[in-house]
């Protein structure tokens, strides 16, 4: 294998990542939400650089970009492929590394095999997902359940904020909601799926480490969570005989953190993200809260033990404070453990290209991995990222850390086709 300049590789990576980075709702913060003209705008200049790269380009039925590159001449007639991407929507006032990282490094990676002239016994095929955050409807990962052939039709029918379904909004990018059940790949024609991403955590930094080896992705959960109460005036109603929906939002949302930092053993996470309430006036007592809660654990059982825990303390402060809460589960994903086979390949990429031994990590943030870890197995490594900050605009990698997590790509890729070919 050439000699690599992990300058020179992250220098590629950042412009891409610049270049993405300039595209969003909002000219002061970046926000690129699943199915926007701002998704099409990122969707369209990574089907430019996918085509530059010498991949075939097309659009899915949940507008995720596959690029693709068949199998080397010995292989040619192998459909087999390995797939490779991560995602390109954000959340809201979000950094530029999260997602984008991946799609760049799969692309640069696909461009890389292709100039050293290296040949693979299967096909590549670069992903860039539409909806990993989940920040505009309130199911996530449509666009790898899609291609992991586990959509739910049901989704189609779900709103964002502005009342406009999911399935307007597919037809509304150019896409067809009726075939999205039918664009699931098979597993017999998949080798695996591989993922670069920034850490999102503080691990790597503290361990001085550029790159780790994922060896599994949280158990996580998402939920809406109405609570009804009755509106009144806020100078008359004693407090007393109060029935305020706002109020009990508040001790839902403490009673929350309270049974997540209980659960600091199973790595248990749980957070209230958003909160609204009805009618919304300075002088009225709400008659309704509406929250979101995100619940993550290292084990299934962890999870759905910490959710259960939530649903029997919720009655308890329902029944006290005579509101009703409402807790419905829009999202659950079990924990996604990564394939031996690739945390191998991965772990000697990395250990061949930083000279030293490759950390291992858990991952307690989501991925796309999530999802097609129904399809097939997966494999991720995260980049380090400064001071642990994600979902920020202060997400920062070096150019050198990007460098190096493109030529680890490319070399577990090989390392792959080697183990494929023995
Ligand atoms: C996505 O970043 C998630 O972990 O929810
Ligand atoms: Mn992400
Ligand atoms: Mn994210």
């Amino acid at each position: 294998m050439s000699d690599f300049d992990p300058i020179a590789l992250g220098t590629r990576a950042q412009a891409m990542i610049e270049m993405l980075a300039s595209i969003s709702a909002d000219r002061e913060k970046l926000t690129r939400l699943y199915l926007t003209p701002e998704h099409r705008r990122a969707a369209d200049l990574v089907a430019d650089w996918m085509r530059s790269a010498g991949l075939t380009v097309r659009m899915d039925a949940a507008a995720t970009m596959h690029g693709c590159r068949p199998a080397s001449r010995e292989g040619a007639r192998s459909s087999r492929r390995l797939l490779i991407g991560s995602h390109i929507d954000s959340v809201i006032d979000a950094g530029k590394y999260d997602g984008t990282v991946g799609v760049v490094a799969g692309i640069l990676a696909a461009e890389e095999l292709q100039a050293r002239g290296i040949e693979l016994p299967f096909g590549l095929e670069i992903l860039a997902f539409g909806d990993e955050e989940g920040v505009r409807f309130p199911k996530t990962l449509i666009g790898s359940s899609t291609v992991a052939g586990t959509f739910e039709e049901s989704v189609l029918n779900m709103t964002d904020s502005a009342g406009e379904t999911v399935r307007n909004a597919l037809l509304h990018f150019g896409c067809d909601p009726a075939v999205l059940r039918s664009e699931g790949l098979q597993n017999a024609d998949i080798v695996g799926f591989l993922e670069v991403h920034i850490e999102q955590g503080p691990l790597l930094e503290r361990w001085n480490e550029p790159l780790g080896v994922v060896t599994a992705i949280a158990a996580q959960s998402r939920h809406r969570v109405r609570i009804t109460g009755e509106a009144g005036h806020a100078g008359t109603v004693p407090m007393a005989i109060r029935h305020d929906a706002v109020a009990a939002a508040a001790e839902f949302i403490a009673m929350v953190e309270e049974v997540a930092r209980n659960g600091v053993k199973n790595n248990l996470m749980a957070t209230v993200g958003e909160i609204s309430a009805l009618p919304g006036a300075v002088n009225v007592i709400a008659k309704e809260a509406h929250l979101s809660l995100d619940i993550r654990a290292s084990s299934d059982e962890a999870r759905a033990q910490a959710a259960e825990t939530i649903r029997g303390r919720s009655r308890q402060i329902g029944a006290r404070r005579g509101v009703v809460i409402g807790i419905e589960t829009v999202h659950q994903k079990p924990v996604a453990v990564c394939a031996p086979r690739f945390r191998k390949a991965l772990a000697s990429a990395i250990e061949a290209v930083t000279s030293r031994k490759a950390p291992e990590l858990i991952s307690g943030a989501g991925h796309d991995g999530l999802a097609m870890a129904h399809l097939t197995d997966i494999g991720m490594i995260f980049v380090r990222c400064r001071g642990g900050i994600s979902h920020s605009p202060f997400e920062h990698v070096a150019i050198a850390d990007l460098g190096l997590a493109v030529e680890t790509l490319i070399r577990a890729i090989v390392e792959i086709a080697r183990e494929e070919a023995a």
